[in-house]
């Protein structure tokens, strides 16, 4: 579905909290900031992930979905007062409306203020452990587990950027790098990095190539989102075999033997000629954040750069792709 819904991201009063952004800085800020604004609407089931994905990329933060009684799902994000103003308020009404001109019929917008221990009681009871792949576990700092023979635990705060492991796209990536990484040992890049995660968010990606083994150059051009990356690579005293930064794709010179690459389909297609560049003879590159009707047209383009499909993985409608340069 197309929902021509364009996102700008925070705007007036945040530019101070923005400045302030670093780990360390943002939990000082966060025990300081007693209120939260908890933004929330209802949506049919069948779509949430278009609203958590709106309501992620719209707070800079994860959103939190809660199955209701009726059939529905709550879709709640959190802001800080001073980024939440009449435009932010503005913007969400004129998306619940083109929603309603889809069909979809999302049932009323709710804003309320939320006291620090709310807000911080609703991630911890929300983020649990979580099992996502046949070994890979995500686990929020404030829960403990106990892993299994095979399994392998990444910790990911979940509030600071895209990647909590809960997204269709984040999954079938996971899969796919799980079963790749298991069939056959990178070998070397042209360069100190044997993968490349492009779009790193959290970091997830990274920290689950990371874990099952590889050295891993994580990039995103979001500073929020690097920052929020680095501080999950120390959450997992991963620093030796992570390095996150960022460099633009195209500045790249490096190749590497495995690539990651969870983008929107316009971002693929975008891209995809820098990223069949950056993959080494007998490569792998793994596309996700797109969906099937897109599928066609991604396939053809990477194709015509001498890709061949080597692996598929779906969930909904959503697809992930294996590609390989022969
Ligand atoms: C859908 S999120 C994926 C996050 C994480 N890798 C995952 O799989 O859950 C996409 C990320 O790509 C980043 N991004 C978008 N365009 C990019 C580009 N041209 N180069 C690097 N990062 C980009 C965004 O800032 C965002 O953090």
């Amino acid at each position: 579905m197309d929902l021509p819904v364009k996102q700008k991201k925070r705007r007036a009063g945040t530019e101070r909290v923005r400045l302030l952004f670093c780990p360390a800085a943002s939990i000082i800020l966060l025990m300081f900031q007693k209120t939260w604004l908890e933004v929330r609407f209802l949506v049919p089931a069948g779509m949430q992930e278009e609203a958590s994905l709106f309501l992620t990329e719209f707070s800079g933060r994860g959103v939190i979905l809660e199955e209701d009684q009726a059939g529905g799902v709550l879709v709640r994000a959190y802001f800080r007062p001073e980024e939440f103003g009449p435009w932010q308020q503005s913007q969400l009404q004129e998306y619940l409306k083109r929603l309603g001109s889809y069909g979809l019929f999302p049932l009323g917008l709710e804003i309320r203020q939320a006291a620090e221990e709310d807000w911080a009681e609703a991630w911890k009871r929300h983020f649990k452990p979580l099992k996502v792949t046949s070994r890979l576990v995500i686990r929020p700092p404030w829960e403990d587990y106990r892993p299994g023979p095979h399994e392998v635990v990444i910790v990911i705060h979940p509030g600071m950027a895209f990647g909590t492991g809960r997204h269709p796209t984040t999954v079938l990536c996971l899969k796919a790098l799980e079963e790749v990484m298991a069939q056959e040992a990178l070998p070397a890049g042209s360069g100190p990095w044997q993968v490349l995660d492009v779009g790193t968010g959290t970091g997830i990606l990274a920290l689950a190539a990371a874990r099952l083994g590889a050295k891993v150059l994580a990039i995103d051009v979001d500073p929020e989102a690097v920052a929020a990356a680095l501080e999950n690579v120390r959450l997992n005293a991963l620093e030796d075999v992570i390095w996150v930064e960022d460099t633009p794709l195209m500045k790249l010179r490096q190749q590497f033997p495995l690539i990651l690459a969870n983008l929107t389909a316009l971002d693929i297609k975008q891209y995809a000629e820098a990223l069949a560049g950056r993959l080494t003879l007998g490569g792998v590159l793994i596309v996700s954040g797109f969906l099937s009707e897109d599928e066609p047209a991604l396939l053809d383009r990477f194709a015509s750069m001498g890709l061949k499909e080597a692996g598929r993985y779906t969930q909904e409608d959503w697809v992930a792709l294996v590609l390989r340069r022969p």
